[in-house]
């Protein structure tokens, strides 16, 4: 049963987060305590899930993953902490708890998401049992689509550009979306030993899966449960965002994210291992509550 498995990552995720973010008693505990307030209020752990399950499906056959695949969790956490400021979507409700600024202020918020970042790149490098140009390889391709020209990019786009067609609004999902989901699916086949088209392969369904996971997104802030998505409905609606619903109505959205999450298991058919349970979670993420 897939959802048995994703509950045995979950847990097995939330266990290295927490060591891996442990208080040190320091004077600095603060930030940690703030870090960790966000990192283990749970979330769907999708990144750490397909960075886990690429690597597998590309032959790798042990826990050497679990860093990069905690890291990736953390670099979107921090993400997340950093969206909801006042500054940007100013939402108060994350993960279904009062959003890292509300509990602890903006600047600790602030500093939150700079140690979740920071420290991201020190766990992956903290990898253990894996050829160091692997590691290196990884760290390049996930540090580059975390920043200007991947996640960020799409965060700053978001906010500055008047986005006025869709193949604007395509590039900016891609950005900020994508990316990040992109390198976790890239990470887990570099870090198995994955070779140029296996790379590809992970490139084309991440991007689409991002896209279809955006588009889903976008229709839960305007269709969504508040108590089952553990955040504010409705945030668009008040940022006055341009958004797939705004551009282009309910109706193609749907349409939309079907043919995404379509092109994305087609992705999957390029590999020669099972990929049954990465295609049941993309399935499952295209009908999401939350
Ligand atoms: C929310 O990501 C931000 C988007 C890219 C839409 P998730 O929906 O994966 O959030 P969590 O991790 O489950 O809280
Ligand atoms: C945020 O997109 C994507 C990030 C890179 C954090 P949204 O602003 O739509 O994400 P939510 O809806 O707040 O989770
Ligand atoms: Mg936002
Ligand atoms: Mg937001
Ligand atoms: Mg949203």
């Amino acid at each position: 049963m897939i959802e048995n498995l994703i509950e045995e990552y979950k847990l097995k995720i939330d266990s290295r987060l927490d060591i891996l973010n442990s208080v040190p008693g320091q004077p600095y505990d603060g930030i940690i305590d703030a870090g960790r307030y966000s990192l283990l209020a749970g979330g769907k752990r999708i990144r750490p899930i397909i960075l886990l399950e690429f690597y597998k499906l590309c032959g790798g056959s042990d826990d050497c993953a679990y860093n990069f695949a905690c890291a990736v969790e953390m670099i979107h956490t921090y993400s997340l902490i950093h969206d909801d400021l006042p500054c940007m979507d100013n939402d108060d409700l994350r993960r279904g708890k009062p959003s890292c600024h509300k509990k602890y202020g903006e600047g600790m918020a602030l500093l939150a998401g700079d140690y979740l970042l920071t420290e991201a790149f020190c766990v992956c490098a903290k990898t253990l049992g894996l050829p160091h140009d692997r590691i290196t390889k990884a760290i390049a391709y996930l540090s580059s689509s975390a920043g200007g020209a991947g996640m960020i990019g799409g965060q700053v786009v978001d906010t500055t550009v008047n986005i006025e067609n869709e193949q604007m609004l395509l590039k900016m999902y891609s950005l900020k979306t994508c990316a990040l989901i992109r390198a976790a699916a890239v990470c887990g086949v570099i870090l198995a030993g994955g070779d140029d088209g296996q790379i590809e392969c992970a490139e084309k369904y991440a991007e689409n899966l991002g896209l279809a996971f955006q588009i889903v997104d976008d229709l839960l802030d305007i269709g969504g449960n508040q108590e089952v998505l553990g955040k504010p409905v409705g945030s668009d609606e008040k940022n006055s965002k341009i958004t797939s619903v705004t551009l282009l109505g309910e109706d193609r959205c749907r349409a939309l994210a079907a043919e995404y999450t379509a092109n994305a298991l087609a992705a999957l058919n390029g590999f020669d291992g099972d990929s049954t349970v990465l295609k049941e979670l993309t399935e499952m993420l295209l009908v999401r509550t939350n």
